[in-house]
């Protein structure tokens, strides 16, 4: 059941010759731009490729909430702190759209979540990393947000309705949640010398993770080019990471920030920041597992899920009873 969900026939982008009439009239309706709904025909690797794209997302948002659901009792203001909770309740509302986007092609949130407690679904890369202080704060809503956004904005125009749906709804969220992570960050570059200082480590620290984010270069993308020409994607992991650099780097100067990045340079000729690439070992570390918080985000998961089995029977044992009882009162009337 796992490696069905999880393994795609993605991979390889067939030709029109090679697809039955079936695919081709689907592939013909992709490409006029129309939107594919839960209940008509995709090909077994468009559902599972979804399946996998948008159950990773959903698990990105919920572990999401770990590294900064970390630093709601100690936010410095009480405007701070409540600003902060609303975003980490939005992330949770985020995973939520998400899973039940997911649904609709036939998976169960369980399943998913079983799947990502057993270490065969991935969530993002980024949230394996640990936030140290309060100037992270800033630092994930303006760089982890913001690399969200600037994933999930085309992701709006994505073929599969629902996912599509969920994204503009997401998006107005995160835009909020990246300028409140701003906000926090010309606080700390405009505050003490300690406090610009923690703003310039917390850029340091999450500047290559940010970049990590949109996947792996190109050329090592599994899956990119069959979720373009299907529209699940809208554009390739290098082309967006790009844009990311060139929205971002005015924004650190703006904060007399310095990217780590002795590489960065503007290219009047691509019209666009030469920038270094992250280190592509680190990220394959992460996502394998291996990253400074993995075992943390995901034990956490665990326990949360675990600690709230008495809830959920609870629900389902009502749910029994009320649905007996429907049973009942239908058969009494007969
Ligand atoms: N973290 C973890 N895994 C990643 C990754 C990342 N940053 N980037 C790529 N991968 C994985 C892929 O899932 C794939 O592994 P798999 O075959 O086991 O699933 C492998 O690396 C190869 O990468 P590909 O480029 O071939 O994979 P995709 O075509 O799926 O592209 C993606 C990766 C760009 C992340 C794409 O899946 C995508 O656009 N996803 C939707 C957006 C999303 O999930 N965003 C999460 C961000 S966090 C967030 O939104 C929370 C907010 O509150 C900040």
């Amino acid at each position: 059941m796992y490696a069905q969900l999880v393994k795609t026939d993605s991979d390889r982008i067939r030709g029109a010759d090679e697809m039955s009439p079936e695919e081709r009239a689907f592939q013909e309706r992709i490409d006029r731009g129309e939107k594919i709904e839960p209940k008509e025909w995709m090909p077994e690797g468009y559902r599972k490729t979804l399946i996998r794209q948008i159950g990773q997302h959903a698990h990105s948002e919920i572990v999401g909430q770990l590294p900064e659901g970390n630093w709601i009792t100690r936010a410095p203001t009480l405007e701070r702190k409540a600003i902060l909770l609303a975003k980490v309740q939005d992330e949770a509302g985020h995973g939520l759209y998400l899973y039940c986007a997911a649904e609709t092609l036939g998976v169960s949130r369980d399943e998913l979540i079983e799947l990502l407690h057993a270490g065969k679904m991935k969530y993002s890369s980024i949230f394996n990393y640990p936030t140290l202080t309060w100037a992270d704060m800033g630092a994930v809503g303006w760089l982890v947000d913001g690399a969200a956004i600037m994933n999930q904005v085309p992701l709006q125009r994505t073929s599969y309705g629902p996912y599509s749906r969920a994204m503009i709804r997401i998006c107005k969220e995160e835009s909020f949640h990246q300028r409140q992570g701003y906000d926090i960050m010309m606080k700390m570059a405009r505050g003490t010398p300690a406090q610009k200082a923690m703003a310039q480590d917390a850029l340091n620290r999450f500047w290559y993770p940010a970049l990590m984010m949109f996947g792996p270069s190109d050329k090592d993308s599994v899956h990119s080019a069959q979720s373009m020409a299907w529209k699940i994607k809208m554009n390739t992991n290098d082309e967006l990471r790009q844009k990311f650099v060139d929205q971002t780097v005015p924004q650190a100067e703006y904060l007399g920030l310095t990217v780590p990045d002795e590489n960065l340079r503007w290219n009047e000729e691509k019209g666009g920041y030469d920038f270094s690439e992250p280190d592509w070992s680190e990220f394959f570390d992460v996502i394998a597992g291996n990253g400074p918080c993995n075992r943390e985000r995901l034990g956490a998961r665990v326990k949360a899920w675990e600690d709230g089995a008495w809830f959920r029977d609870g629900l389902k044992a009502y749910a029994d009873k009320a649905s007996a009882r429907r049973s009942a009162v239908a058969i009494a009337a007969e």
